[in-house]
């Protein structure tokens, strides 16, 4: 018989994402039909970070379009659609009502069920739609603007949390680092680019704290090092040093600490649990010196290590999808359309 196509849509921040995702009728692969995707980045740059009110009402503005642009990009009529699967949490709770209350009515005027999908499933699951997708089971560094935690992923909806960040989150520590030296928001993508151009002899000067590297766990804490990086930055202020040069190794200084902290923590994971794959799913994922450093460490471990598409890594319509799919293939009831209900602190 026919594989589902299930219609997912994300819209917990600042990010309105829809996609079709079926499994191939032959591998029974997952299989990305079409997608469209609307960041908000450039209408709350002005404010240096997501004004909440401002994200539900894009989202509202942007929500239909996009999915008449995913049905196109698909070839896929309404009607074929199976389920549908939206990000019930966590996020901005007026942001999450918008998916939610879009997902419901029109699944409810389909006469379908609906899949209220937790954000972090999306991401932990979206290295499946690789070409070369990992199989279960696997150790998952999730690293996002609003988590950094360590999982068992034993099957899809088997997840047991190993270790988590006791403060700020990697991808915070990123923003609010480059906030500091007068970067713009998001600051993960910009401090990294900034890092490249620095001159490693003044970035081995630098010398900052790797929080919880020794601590014996899984646990992560990143509010000391912005408060490092502060301190630096205000003496080289001091010093009238804080030159554009001197902006670039802090950069990479910042990296390199948050880095060696995730990787050291992956690599104990792996130990820990035994397992030979590690997933990396989240924003943070997209930065070149995790991944060229975890390849690296991994390698030597004699472990793989599996990363989702770069467009797969910061927010998306498609591992929303993805998730709803694999939970209605693996037995999770869909529920009725109808009423709607978020979870912003799920
Ligand atoms: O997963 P995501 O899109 O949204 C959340 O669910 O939080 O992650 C966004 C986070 C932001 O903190 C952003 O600065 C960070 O991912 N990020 C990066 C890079 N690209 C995105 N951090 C470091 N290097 C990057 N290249
Ligand atoms: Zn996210």
């Amino acid at each position: 018989h026919k594989p589902p196509i299930v219609l997912g849509v994300e819209s917990s921040c600042d990010e309105t994402g829809v996609a079709l995702v079926t499994l191939d009728a032959v591998s029974g692969a997952p299989r990305l039909l079409g997608q469209a995707l609307h960041t908000q980045v450039a209408m709350h740059a002005a404010y240096g970070g997501v004004v909440p009110e401002l994200a539900s009402r894009d989202h509202i503005r942007r929500v239909v379009p996009l999915l008449r642009q995913t049905l196109a990009a698909a070839n896929v009529p309404l009607a074929d659609v199976d389920a549908i699967a939206y990000t019930a949490g966590p996020g901005l709770a007026g942001a999450l009502l918008v998916g939610s209350a879009f997902a419901e009515a029109l699944a409810f005027a389909l006469d379908k069920p609906v899949l209220p999908v937790h954000h972090l499933e999306g991401h932990l699951l979206s290295p499946l739609l690789a070409s070369q997708p990992p199989a279960f089971p696997f150790v998952a560094l999730l690293v996002s603007g609003g988590h950094t935690q360590l999982m068992r992923v034993t099957q899809v909806g088997d997840y047991e949390l190993l270790g988590e960040t006791l403060d700020d989150a990697a991808g915070e520590a990123f923003d609010k680092t480059a906030k500091l030296l007068g970067l713009g928001y998001p600051g993960g993508p910009a401090l990294s680019k900034l890092a490249e151009t620095a001159d490693p002899g003044l970035v081995a000067e630098i010398k900052l704290p790797r929080p919880m590297l020794h601590s014996g766990d899984l646990e992560f804490s990143f509010a000391g090092l912005k408060t490092a990086v502060l301190t630096k930055v205000k003496a080289a202020e001091a010093e009238g040093a804080l030159s554009d040069v001197m902006r670039a190794a802090l950069a990479a200084a910042v990296e390199q600490a948050i880095v060696d902290v995730l990787v050291a923590k992956s690599v104990q994971a792996l130990r820990q649990t035994g397992l030979s794959r590690l997933v990396v799913a989240g924003g943070v994922g997209a930065n070149r010196y995790l991944r060229q450093t975890l390849v690296t460490a991994c390698q030597r471990r004699k472990a793989e290590v599996y990363f989702p598409e770069l467009g797969l890594c910061t927010d998306n319509g498609a591992m929303i999808a993805l998730a709803g799919l694999l939970r209605l293939v693996a037995g999770t009831p869909a529920k009725t359309a109808g009423g709607f209900s978020v979870k912003p602190r799920w």
